[in-house]
């Protein structure tokens, strides 16, 4: 059992990784701005309020808890859902924070969440990677301020772990589009629709390129690499994503209709392959993530009819077809 302070633990994701950390056996220290109601809070874990970007904040917390892990997920985590330059800077800043702190705290691992729209996909300019399925060897290419934010979350774990050497393990993660346990029955998803209203218009899915994973994937996720972290390089960056796509049809048959151009890069996509590779995860890791679409929804997907749903997207100005795929404010 370790002790793990978590930022942002009363997020969407970070509910789901408090919870599947303490029943993994761990302490759980969740702090966050907001807190979760007491009686939601899973036996085992304890959580603090606090603005992580206060002076002194973070490396207080930090000291004061002593945990032999931090992940860290505290970020404004919709694009565009504030001003640019105060996503880039809070997020930033965040990641800094907290990092430097657990850092000079000694403590020795440290995990910092990142995003896959790093990629840059969705950029009105346009888009195209070298090849799919994308991986963490994809270049990246953000075009707004909080796939930057999350780049730079990455690169500030790896500054620190290039200046401690292998005293203190770090590691980043992308997410990604994150579904928790309530949305698949019907709540609300991050970008304000069900999971069933994703699967029945692909053009809800295509900006985060059919791309998803279930938040308990992702705890547990968190649990193995934690436990890896000794015995991996330092300072890896991880895809984190279900094994197939959120999707009804074959990414083969959809890329070309969302994402001009990628005909020839994403025709090998058959069957229910995803666009993102999570291969990386597995053979370093050996995690695979248990839980897909076909498996959770609930109630499950009877095959509903998609086509009205697809010519009505085709028809909407505000979908694939007329703006460039994928330029939305879509988080992963
Ligand atoms: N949800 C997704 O699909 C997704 C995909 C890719 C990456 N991510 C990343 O995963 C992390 C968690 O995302 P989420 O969807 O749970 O977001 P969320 O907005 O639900 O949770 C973020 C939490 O951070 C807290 N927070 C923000 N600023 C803070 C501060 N200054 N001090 C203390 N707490 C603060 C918020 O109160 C919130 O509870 C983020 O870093 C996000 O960028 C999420």
């Amino acid at each position: 059992m370790s002790r793990i302070f978590v930022t942002g633990g009363s997020g969407r994701l970070g509910r789901s990784v408090v919870a599947g950390l303490t029943d993994a056996g761990h302490k759980v220290i969740s702090v966050d701005r907001d807190a979760v109601p007491e009686e939601q809070l899973p036996p085992g874990a304890e959580q603090y309020t606090a603005d992580l970007l206060a002076p002194g904040e973070a490396e207080r917390l930090i000291r004061e808890t002593a945990p032999d892990a931090v992940i860290h997920l505290a970020a404004i985590a919709v694009p565009f859902s504030a001003p640019e330059d105060v996503i880039f800077s809070t997020n930033t800043r965040l990641a800094y924070a907290v990092v430097s702190a657990a850092t000079d705290a000694g403590v020795p691992k440290i995990v910092t969440a990142s995003s896959p729209t790093a990629l840059g996909y969705g950029s009105p300019a346009g888009w195209l990677p070298p090849s799919f399925p994308l991986d963490e060897r994809t270049p990246p290419k953000p075009w707004n301020a909080y796939a930057l934010s999350k780049l730079i979350a990455e690169q500030t774990v790896q500054m620190f772990a290039a200046a401690q050497g292998e005293k203190i393990r770090y590691a980043a993660f992308r997410p990604c589009y994150v579904i928790s346990p309530e949305e698949w029955e019907g709540a609300l998803t991050q970008q304000g629709h069900t999971v069933r209203e994703r699967l029945l218009d692909p053009a809800l899915s295509a900006p985060a390129q059919f791309n998803y994973v279930d938040a308990r994937d992702v705890a547990e996720f968190l649990d193995v690499l934690l436990d890896k972290m000794d015995s991996i390089p330092n300072g890896e960056v991880f895809f984190v994503g279900a094994k197939d796509a959120l999707a009804t049809a074959p990414l083969a048959e959809l890329f070309p209709r969302f994402l001009p151009g990628s005909g020839p890069l994403t025709e090998h996509l058959t069957g229910t392959s995803p666009a993102f590779s999570i291969d990386k995860a597995r053979e370093l890791l050996g995690w695979e993530p248990k839980r897909t679409w076909r498996t959770e929804l609930t109630p499950p997907f009877e095959g509903e009819d998609t086509a009205a749903t697809e010519q009505a997207a085709l028809n909407d100005e505000n979908h694939a077809g007329l703006v460039p795929a994928g330029a939305t404010k879509e988080t992963p």
